[in-house]
């Protein structure tokens, strides 16, 4: 076992006496132990490769993913980790979000990218805003990575907010042709931060105008003037409304998008406290109106599976002219959640919350664990 292992399942025992102190006592060690966390778990190679059945291999886009489960964005912000990921039998490997300029993110007094988790219900929230390092010293770390064959690469990009809108668009654009110059496999427009001032979440009702613009400046300025296989996909709100599919797919077929990933976190906070267990409401309370934030985990379980489905229905009756994916995150936590994308044409899935939880079980065993069972 490794040094990071053993602390994933003493914190696993630790957290639900840590999680009962007063809020602001977990918040303040959780915002700051995850980032240790992560940064020592990115590095950690002293484990033996895992092994994944070849019979997870499929094509999609015509790249080779060996799994159809890897990490949601967020987790290797800095574009470290994709030894260790490989190493455990990841799919892919996707790195950031990263904005042109970069963040520090946000804070409230001392409490620098809030973050709690809530262990009953098996869900976080979180108010990072968009900490990084930006796209070009991102992309440097990319373009340096020994590539394995069957784990592509995967960008994950914001617009900046703060900045004049030409600007920012620009700086999307920016991001998109540094990760193409780096060797970047694939990228994801990431339009639902919920935690950035000026990032609304994806839209709920309507087709947002300025979300609809946005989409057709970097279609006109990067997709259209692609010379190699770079797939494009956009990453939306699990609060979608599943009424927009149809629009949002059509829209995005036209503007030669590759695919669409539901989803980010959720502010939709009253539904989703009717799921929150008993032990976890106290910090729910305390986090949701102290800092907002997005909610992630198991709350989201049943609406990335929903709006993924709704869209791999749509396109198959649509009978689109170019190949459009679906990729569905929220709740993922163990192969059942990865069998029932399957089942309903789901090809790629990826994990954010409950690969820590499946962490502190399995350690870097969690996807083969996983293989042995799909
Ligand atoms: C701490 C934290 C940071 C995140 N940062 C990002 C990010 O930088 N970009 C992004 O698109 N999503 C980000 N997300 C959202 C996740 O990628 C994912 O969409 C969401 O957590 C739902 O998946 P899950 O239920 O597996 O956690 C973040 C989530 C968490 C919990």
């Amino acid at each position: 076992m490794t040094d990071i292992e053993r602390l994933a399942k003493l914190d696993d025992v630790a957290r639900k006496f840590i999680l009962k102190l007063p809020p602001v006592a977990p918040i303040f060690f959780y915002s700051n132990a995850r980032k240790l966390f992560l940064s020592m778990l990115s590095k950690d190679l002293d484990f033996p490769e895992q092994k994944v059945p070849a019979s997870l291999n499929q094509k999609i886009w015509g790249i080779d993913f060996r799994s159809p489960i890897f990490n949601a964005a967020g987790m290797f912000k800095t574009g470290v980790g994709y030894e260790m990921s490989y190493r455990q039998g990841a799919g892919a490997f996707l790195a950031g979000t990263t904005t042109n300029l970069p963040r520090k993110g946000n804070n409230q007094g001392l409490i620098w990218h809030p973050f709690v988790a809530y262990h009953q219900s098996r869900s976080a929230s979180n108010w990072m805003g968009l900490p990084n390092d930006g796209h070009a010293a991102t992309a440097i770390k990319i373009s340096n990575i020994e590539k394995k064959s069957g784990c592509p690469i995967g960008a994950s990009i914001a617009a900046d907010t703060g900045i004049d809108e030409n600007e920012s668009l620009k700086g999307v654009v920016e991001g998109c042709e540094i990760y193409n110059k780096a060797g970047a496999d694939f990228l994801e427009i990431n339009e639902s931060c919920p935690n950035v001032v000026g990032h609304t979440a994806s839209p709920s009702n309507f087709l947002d105008e300025s979300l609809v613009s946005r989409l057709v400046y970097i279609s006109e300025k990067f997709l259209k003037k692609r010379n190699r296989n770079l797939p494009v996909i956009v990453k939306l709100s699990n609060d979608t409304s599943e009424n927009l599919i149809p629009a949002l797919v059509d829209m995005l077929i036209e503007l030669e998008y590759d695919g669409i990933n539901f989803g980010n976190t959720s502010t939709n906070y009253s539904l989703h406290r009717n799921s929150i267990g008993k032990l976890d409401l106290q910090n729910f309370d305390y986090f949701t109106s102290t800092f907002g934030g997005g909610l992630s985990g198991a709350v989201l379980k049943q609406s990335s599976l929903n709006l993924a489905t709704l869209t791999v229905e749509y396109i198959g009756k649509k009978n689109a002219h170019r190949e459009f994916n679906v990729i569905r995150t929220g709740g993922i936590s163990n192969c059942q959640d990865v069998i029932a994308s399957k089942d309903r044409g789901i090809k790629l899935n990826q994990w954010f919350t409950g690969y820590f939880d499946a962490f502190a079980k399995f350690g870097h065993t969690l996807y083969s664990n996983m293989y042995q069972q799909l």
